[in-house]
């Protein structure tokens, strides 16, 4: 008897050390990548971090200008309608609600008394000035590759801004997730705490392209599906997760439910104008980085992110084939269930002017639905997301608008309208219900 609880107690202790070690495994975000790595100072083939040669003799806080949209902070560290960076912008997480707290130079609610270490420590190791430990919502551990003289250029930009007065906003978390102490045992496992390693097997634009996805660009933070214990799974590295509300699809070179039959010119376009013909725009979550980010990227940037995504190996997830067809110009043909009857309705009234029954828009190819993955994607939580905040995006070429619905309908109008949309134009109908787009809504608000 005691030999086989004995036993059976190895067994679990084998299994817990060997689960542990998994998810400890899936922390690297760029393990993946054939080669060996050098530290930086060790890397003469070019450089990889710091800016671009177009402005490399620019003063510091310039340089950290281009560094700060290459990183996004204005992302998180803004609410709707705020004051830039003066933070204040829910994240509603499992466990409750954490909000982003103010970087600007204000001393007494902002980062105005900040020193350069601790700049360093709360960027890359996610610990404050006052030494207590930050939420991983704050993505220190993407930005732990950064070097110290980019984050140092970032505070340098930070600190030539208007100071705002903005306290705090207080979380909303239970016991025992408000114990920011355990997040030490949760940083030993999934912090990295170190620096980009370039990688001497890849070329120099790989090299430059995982410095700005990696260190910069946090595209694992949205793209990457995350463990039980809330960190990264690298395990399948970019095979797309719901953030927010939104899904970040999978970006791996899969060709099916991946981005591998993109061509690199549609990836470029995609990223760097947040529309690419064919896959349709970039909404929500990712209209943001496109338009606060990526979109600032001088060109050789954007090709080195090309590059690096090309590399990513496929990983396969169950979002179908994108259909790249139009579908049917009469409404006659296409999705007719009884319980298509109440979308259909709503399309014909509120959206066939601008996405006509095709899905190939006769107003502005911007609208075209036909080949675009929040379609294809049977979850539907793109399609009603959309529908509940419509776009509206100011870039170089004009406004790319489309009216907001959800004040004027209910939670059941956008699923029957959703689900519509993917029966019609996507490969597979979704089967949304009201509460469904009522816990869509609850997930995307701030
Ligand atoms: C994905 C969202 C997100 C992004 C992107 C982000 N932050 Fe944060 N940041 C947060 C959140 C949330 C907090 C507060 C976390 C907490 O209270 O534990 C935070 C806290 C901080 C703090 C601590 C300030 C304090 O004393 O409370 C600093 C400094 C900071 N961020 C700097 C930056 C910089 C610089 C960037 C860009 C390089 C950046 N953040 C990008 C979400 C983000
Ligand atoms: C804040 C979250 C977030 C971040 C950060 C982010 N993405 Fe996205 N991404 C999304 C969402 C959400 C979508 C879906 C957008 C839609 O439905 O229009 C998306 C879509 C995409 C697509 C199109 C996929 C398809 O099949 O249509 C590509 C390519 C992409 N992202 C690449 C990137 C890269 C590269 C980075 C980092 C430089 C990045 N994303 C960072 C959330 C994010
Ligand atoms: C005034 C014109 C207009 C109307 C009306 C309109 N849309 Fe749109 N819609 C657009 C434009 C423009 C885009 C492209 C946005 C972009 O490129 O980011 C778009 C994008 C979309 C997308 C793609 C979102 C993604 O994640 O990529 C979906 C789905 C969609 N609309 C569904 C609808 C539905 C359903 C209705 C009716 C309830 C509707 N639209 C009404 C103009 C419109």
């Amino acid at each position: 008897m005691k030999t086989i609880v004995g036993i059976a107690a190895a067994v679990i202790i084998a299994i817990a050390l060997g689960f542990g070690g998994w998810l400890y495994l899936g922390r690297d975000p760029m393990s993946f990548a054939a080669g060996s790595t050098v530290s930086l100072a060790d890397y003469k083939d070019a450089s990889v971090a710091g800016v671009p040669k177009e402005i490399a003799g620019a003063e510091l806080a310039k340089r950290g200008e281009y560094l700060i949209h290459a990183a996004d902070c204005l992302a998180c560290h803004t609410a709707p309608g705020g004051a830039p960076f003066a933070g204040g912008f829910a994240f509603n997480m499992p466990f409750g609600v954490i909000y982003s707290t103010n970087i600007t130079p204000d001393k007494e609610t902002g980062i105005g008394d900040y020193t350069d270490a601790q700049f360093l420590a709360a960027l890359r190791q996610g610990v404050r000035a006052d030494g207590e430990h930050l939420y991983p919502a704050m993505p220190y551990t993407s930005y732990t590759y950064m070097t110290d003289a980019d984050a140092l250029a970032i505070k340098a930009y930070l600190f030539t801004l208007a100071p705002t007065r903005a306290p705090a906003k207080q979380n909303q978390l239970s016991w025992p997730f408000n114990q920011r102490g355990l997040l030490a045992a949760w940083n030993a496992m999934f912090s990295p705490d170190e620096r980009f390693r370039p990688n001497t097997g890849q070329s120099p634009q790989w090299n430059r392209g995982a410095y700005l996805a990696e260190a910069m660009g946090h595209c694992g933070e949205c793209h990457t599906p995350r463990n039980v214990a809330y960190a990264l799974d690298n395990h399948s590295k970019f095979a797309g997760a719901l953030t927010a509300g939104w899904r970040a699809y999978n970006i791996t070179s899969d060709k099916n439910s991946g981005i591998g039959d993109w061509s690199d010119e549609d990836v470029y376009l995609y990223l760097s104008t947040g529309h690419a013909n064919g896959h349709g725009g970039a909404a929500g979550p990712m209209g943001e980085a496109t338009d606060n980010s990526l979109s600032y990227l001088v060109a050789d940037d954007a090709r080195a992110l090309v590059s690096y995504l090309r590399g990513i190996p496929a990983h396969a997830t169950e979002l179908p084939r994108t259909v790249t067809t139009p579908a049917s110009a009469s409404h006659k043909e296409g999705p007719t269930a009884a319980e298509d009857l109440r979308g259909e309705k709503i399309f014909a009234g509120a959206c066939a002017s601008c996405h006509d029954w095709t899905g190939v828009s006769p107003v502005t190819g911007y609208a075209t639905l036909t080949g675009v993955r929040a379609v294809n994607d049977p979850s539907a939580a793109n399609v009603a997301q959309t529908v509940v905040n419509g776009v509206d995006r100011t870039i170089p070429s004009g406004r790319i608008y489309m009216p907001a619905f959800g004040e004027g309908y209910s939670d059941d109008d956008i699923a029957a309208v959703a689900n519509y949309v993917t029966a019609r134009f996507g490969a597979k109908g979704a089967h949304l219900t009201g509460k469904d787009v009522a816990d869509l809504r609850k997930q995307a608000a701030q």
